[in-house]
């Protein structure tokens, strides 16, 4: 169903990359409607938002007073976008200033609100900037980037705008139903790394990505997100609480110690079976070692089975198998058995391997209950995760 998307342009260089972003909304079949500031006009002009919308663009406040435009515009809008958001748009929306018909569109919306913050990093890292975000991320604003890499002079850092289609895909999932507002949820993510001596350890391919997709989808959702991570290789969410861990004796203290706080668990870090019984604390000389070397290894926590044993009453545990057999019978009925052994109420069989499963790449789930029946979703982790989400009523 097509959307009334508000696209509010700041004054920034990065107004020229909103143009991609309103086009984007275009091609998926959304009515756009540009609010630029006085700014963002200096920088794109008025016939470029128009063609590129498909509509007229309003820049005065006392325009189309007959229609009560200046609060028209952000009642019937589904989605607000504010793309770029500079650090002057923050304070002023922070603030709830009125004072131009993007003020005013946004104050008379209940949309959610989307801002695309770019700036030049001292900026972004300034305190009263921070506090901004601070204030309307409380408020339910939603917020995309700023992103590393290069700026506008020839510095680089944090503070680039956010690619007009990352935009977009963001600002159309929060729309998602809050099907999980008021619920705590709480996410492990990421390979641990169990240490043979000060530099080395031993650890998995794991990037993480699975759980922080949980993580972000859960957020977009509604949740309050704790996210427990050992070594990740992608960025976690924004709006998500951190604690960062290494080892798996470390995730397991601090899974089992925030538990009892949480409606939903969900261990997707894929956690060492075994770690060195007695890691060195100096450094391990390749010339004090003998030609094979064989450290002796203990096994780690089961973490997931410990939850499974202090699960409090109402609270949903899932646990993630993967899993290496070719036939996929095998395969579900090895994680089927975890349903049992680890006492959890799902558990979501991916298949891994030298290039299968890890990292950003299309993945293949299914989603096991005590159900016969098991749900397969295939896709980006994001939307894998999402539809595991939202297949957890059925539990
Ligand atoms: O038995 P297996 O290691 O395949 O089970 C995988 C599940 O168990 C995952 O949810 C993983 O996070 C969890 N796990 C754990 N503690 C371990 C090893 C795995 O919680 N020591």
């Amino acid at each position: 169903m097509p959307l009334r998307v508000i696209v509010g342009v700041s004054g920034g260089i990065a107004a020229y990359k909103a143009v991609s972003v309103v086009r984007e909304f275009v091609r998926r079949g959304h009515n756009v409607t540009v609010i630029p500031t006085g700014s963002a006009l200096r920088f794109v002009g008025l016939p470029t938002w128009e063609a590129i919308s498909r509509n007229s663009v309003p820049t005065d406040l006392f325009e189309g007073v007959a229609e009560v435009r200046h609060v028209a515009l952000g009642q019937q809008a589904d989605l607000v976008v504010v793309a770029p958001t500079t650090a002057n748009m923050l304070a002023s929306l922070a603030s709830g200033f009125a004072a131009d018909l993007l003020g005013t569109t946004v104050l008379a919306s209940t949309a959610p609100l989307v801002l695309a913050p770019a700036m030049h990093t001292e900026m972004w890292e300034n305190a009263a900037v921070q506090a901004n975000v601070e204030s309307l991320r409380r408020r339910g604003t939603f917020f995309i980037g700023p992103e590393s890499g290069a700026l506008t002079g020839d510095d680089s850092g944090v503070g680039r705008m956010s690619e007009p289609e990352t935009i977009v895909d963001f600002a159309l999932s929060c729309l998602t139903p809050q099907s999980l507002e008021g619920k705590r949820v709480l996410i492990s993510a990421g390979g641990t790394r169990e240490p043979l001596d000060p530099v080395r350890y031993l650890g998995n391919r794991s990037t993480g990505a699975m759980g922080v997709a949980l993580a972000g989808e859960a957020r977009l959702r509604g949740a309050q997100v704790t996210l427990v991570h050992a070594h990740l290789e992608v960025s976690p969410p924004s709006g998500v609480e951190l604690v960062s861990v290494s080892t798996a004796e470390e995730m397991h203290a601090a899974m089992v110690a925030l538990q009892p706080a949480h409606d939903l668990v969900i261990m997707a870090a894929a956690v060492a079976d075994w770690r060195a019984k007695n890691p060195s604390t100096q450094k391990l000389r390749k010339a004090d070692q003998p030609e094979h070397w064989s450290p002796e290894l203990e096994r780690t926590p089961d973490i997931v089975a410990d939850l499974g044993q202090r699960k409090p009453t109402g609270q949903v545990l899932i646990g993630f198998a993967a899993e290496t057999e070719d036939i996929a019978s095998e395969r579900e009925a090895a994680a089927r058995m975890k349903l049992d052994t680890k006492k959890t109420d799902a558990v979501v069989l991916n298949l891994v391997g030298e290039r299968v499963g890890f990292g950003e790449v299309e993945t293949a789930v299914t989603l096991i209950t005590a159900s016969p029946q098991s749900l397969t979703f295939e896709g980006t982790k994001s939307s894998v995760a999402g539809r595991l989400l939202d297949a957890l009523p059925e539990l």
